[in-house]
């Protein structure tokens, strides 16, 4: 369970977390919407402790994070796979080396330790890495190079990388932002799938309120770094969906 106790945090004077209170259950699936700068990356980033809070708690399965404690923050981000909109792979690596690195863990930019040589990794390694290509459809491109691949190729690696970690947790940040509307929808399919089928947490930022109303029970709606809503999906039609991000335009104009 993630649990958020009044947490703020501030860039420059502005409240970018303003009292976020938040419980999210082991094994659910939460989208996040909002207007662009309302606070959604830097909400997700409070979890695996790349963003500081200025007050509040967060805590992760129990545990309070301990933003201070590199040891803790070590653990907490082995559990936490994240996904970019814009992969953040190794590009001139393969895709099954990039698998492998997530073994080594800890991403932030992704650009995180890649041990050029395959001999580096246990059998059984190399083995999950292979069993991941395959979950994700991509067993047959393991040693194409990542610049080589289609945007969704590149994302089903992305996503491979972050199981590789065994997770439990998967944040993903706009993941399917870069990409079309066919190849998002299996995106979405496969990123639902592992959360039923692996029971890992997933929390999603999206943008496309269709993906959203069509894939997600619950969404948590962010506005200048307050939740303003947080249920059920259904519950919410179309026009109340759209004015999360029309009323904040309104304020910006006044
Ligand atoms: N490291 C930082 N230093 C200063 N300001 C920051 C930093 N990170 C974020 N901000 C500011 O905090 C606000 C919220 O940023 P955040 O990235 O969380 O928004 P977002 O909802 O993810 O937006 P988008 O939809 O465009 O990705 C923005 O005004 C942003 O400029
Ligand atoms: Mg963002």
């Amino acid at each position: 369970m993630i649990v958020f106790k009044n947490v703020l945090k501030r860039y420059g004077g502005i409240k970018v977390l303003d009292g976020i209170n938040l419980n999210i259950q082991t094994g659910e699936a939460v989208a996040i919407i909002g207007p662009s700068g309302s606070g959604k990356t830097t909400l997700i980033r409070t979890i695996n402790g790349f963003v500081v809070p200025d007050s509040g708690v967060v805590s992760v399965n129990g545990d309070v994070v301990d933003y201070s404690n590199k040891k803790f923050l070590r653990n907490l981000r082995k559990k936490i796979g994240m996904i970019y909109q814009l992969f953040n792979l190794v590009e001139r690596a393969s895709a099954l080396e990039n698998v492998l690195s997530g073994c080594l863990g800890r991403h932030d930019n992704g650009m995180g330790l890649l041990f050029s040589t395959i001999g580096f990794f246990s059998k059984e390694e190399k083995e999950l890495a292979m069993e991941l290509l395959r979950f994700v459809g991509l067993e047959h491109k393991a040693f194409e190079r990542v610049d080589r691949l289609s945007g969704g190729e590149k994302q089903r690696v992305a996503i491979a990388r972050a199981l590789m970690q065994k997770p439990d947790i998967l944040l993903a940040d706009e993941p399917i932002a870069n990409l079309d509307p066919k190849t998002s929808k299996k995106i979405i399919e496969l990123l639902l799938r592992i959360n039923e089928e692996k029971k890992i947490t997933l929390i999603c930022v999206l943008h496309h309120l269709e993906t959203v109303e069509n894939n997600f029970k619950r969404i948590i709606a962010l506005n200048r770094g307050k939740i303003i809503y947080d249920g059920f999906t259904s519950s919410l039609n179309r026009a109340e969906l759209l004015a999360i991000y029309e009323e904040s335009e309104l304020c910006e104009a006044a």
